[in-house]
Formats: C-alpha cells, sequence, structure tokens
C-alpha cells in the first residue's frame, strides 16, 4: 500500500464525517495473534495531556474488548465511500465465529508503531496506543442517554488511545 504520513488534523472532518455516516474500522490482535475489525460509530478526536488522541468506547461483549485489554493498542482506518457493506458486516459479525478479513477480502498490512494491522482497502488510518481508560458511569449518565443506549448495560468502555502515525493512501 503506498502511502504518505500525514498530521493527525490533517483531513480530520473527512475522518469524523465518514464516523458520523457509515462509520469507522476498529483494528485489533488477539493474543494469539489473529486480527480483527469491528465497526465504530462514536468516537473523539483531540488533544489531551499535551499528546494526539483517538478516544474509541467499545462495550465488555464486543471480541475487541479483550483483544484491547490484552494488547493496549489498536488501529481505526477510515474505509472508502464503497465500503459500506463492510461496514455492516464487522459492525453485525463476531470475530468469536468468523474471520471478518478473510470474509470480507480485506488485506490486513503490518502497521509502524503498533501490532494491530491497517487494512489494505481503506484511505486512512490512526495508529494509537492506550494512554487511559475508563468506563461509563451509570450513576452519572444522562438518563435519556442511558434508557437508549444502556438499557442492557453493557457500559462502554473509553480507550484513550495516543495517536502514534497517521498515514493517508496516495
Ligand atoms: C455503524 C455501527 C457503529 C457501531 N459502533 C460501535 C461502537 O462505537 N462501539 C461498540 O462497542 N460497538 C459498535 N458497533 C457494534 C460492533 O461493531 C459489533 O457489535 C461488532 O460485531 C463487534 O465485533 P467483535 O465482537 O468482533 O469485536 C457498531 C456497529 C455498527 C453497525
Amino acid at each position: 500500500m503506498e502511502s504518505r504520513e500525514i498530521g493527525f488534523t490533517d483531513n480530520l472532518a473527512r475522518t469524523l464525517g465518514m464516523m458520523a455516516k457509515h462509520g469507522l474500522l476498529l483494528t485489533t490482535i488477539s493474543a494469539e495473534g489473529r486480527p480483527n475489525v469491528m465497526t465504530i460509530g462514536w468516537g473523539c478526536v483531540g488533544t489531551i495531556w499535551a499528546r494526539p488522541v483517538f478516544i474509541v468506547l467499545v462495550r465488555p461483549s464486543r471480541f475487541t474488548f479483550g483483544n484491547i485489554e490484552a494488547a493496549g493498542q489498536f488501529v481505526v482506518a477510515v474505509p472508502g465511500d464503497d465500503m459500506h457493506e463492510t461496514c455492516l458486516y464487522c459492525g453485525t459479525a463476531s470475530g468469536r465465529d468468523a474471520d471478518k478479513f478473510a470474509e470480507r477480502g480485506l488485506t490486513p498490512v503490518e502497521a509502524e508503531t503498533v501490532a494491530a494491522p491497517l487494512i489494505e482497502q481503506c484511505v486512512r488510518h490512526y495508529e494509537c496506543t492506550v494512554i487511559h481508560r475508563n468506563d461509563v458511569v451509570d450513576a452519572a449518565i444522562d438518563a435519556q442517554i442511558r434508557s437508549d443506549a444502556y438499557a442492557k448495560g453493557d457500559f462502554h468502555r473509553l480507550y484513550y488511545g495516543q495517536i502514534l502515525r497517521v498515514t493517508e493512501r496516495v
């Protein structure tokens, strides 16, 4: 994959726009070294502790959750406009039951700074290492959001990933 390194704010509006439209793809690696990918619709990019940070929200029920807990790393991959079906699939199938890379013909590509892979077919990648994590607090969340998002519990864990490297396909 031919790519160039960019700043974390470069084309950020495109990344956030895609997250709101079809979702982004969050890649992780299992303790056995198997790559997995899940769709995320919620997240934030900004500066915290004088570092560039990508915050992702992952429910404990996700296979991805155990992978991030074990590895402390992840990659956020920005899909192309033609990858809507892939986002739907990766947002419904679980890595517990399926090899989503193989099922969708996605090609894992080695990242430079983390063990989680990039995805050949994606246009932009954020390589992240976890520098903080905390859970949504039941007693503190807005009542409407609680009933909309947490009727069954499964409160998201927020992973604060320091962005180590951002690349864009050329
Ligand atoms: C558009 C879309 C956005 C999603 N956003 C999130 C999210 O931000 N956090 C989350 O925990 N699950 C989210 N999901 C659900 C997971 O992607 C889904 O449960 C997935 O199957 C988990 O895969 P895994 O078990 O391989 O980790 C989303 C699903 C879709 C379709």
